[in-house]
């Protein structure tokens, strides 16, 4: 089946499989920035954003997005620069797997609430997991991108 929507503000069509996640179907299209770890919506790696929200793709299936607008890391390039910048500076990526979600998730929480409180940090980044990193050093990264202007 056709779908059409629209890939950083790109209009794009795909046939895809009825059952195709949005994961599956951008990966088979070039758009290897989408990690897929768990493939089962608990890790968080696979983060985009949908119409500006947070979701993991492994979970979403293509068919269910048509006509809405899906951003991946190549979207944000200026904003992700500034976050892998802060997350650098707190020795906050070890090997890299799980920064491209986390980008994107804190990139919407900049965007979505204006000077959260840490509780609405952690809620934000709460499905984002990093097998790496304790997460005290994302968090001071974090914060310090939000306080960018
Ligand atoms: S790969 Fe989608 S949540 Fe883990
Ligand atoms: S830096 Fe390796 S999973 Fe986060």
């Amino acid at each position: 089946m056709l779908v059409k929507f629209y890939l950083n503000d790109t209009l794009v069509s795909y046939d895809v499989r009825p059952d195709e996640y949005l994961s599956e179907t951008l990966r088979s299209h070039g758009i290897k920035s989408v990690k897929v770890g768990c493939n089962e919506s608990t890790c968080g790696s696979c983060t985009l954003l949908l119409e500006g929200k947070p979701v993991m793709s492994c979970s979403v299936l293509t068919a269910s997005i048509e006509n809405k607008h899906v951003t991946t890391i190549e979207g944000i390039q200026e904003e992700a620069a500034k976050i892998a910048y802060h997350f650098a500076e707190e020795g906050a990526d070890q090997c890299g797997f799980c920064n491209v979600g986390y980008a994107l998730v804190v990139y919407a929480l900049k965007k979505n609430i204006k000077n959260p409180t840490d509780e609405q940090i952690n809620d934000y980044i709460v499905g984002n997991l990093c097998r790496c990193s304790g997460l005290h050093s994302q968090l001071k990264a974090i914060k310090a991108y939000l306080k960018e202007e």
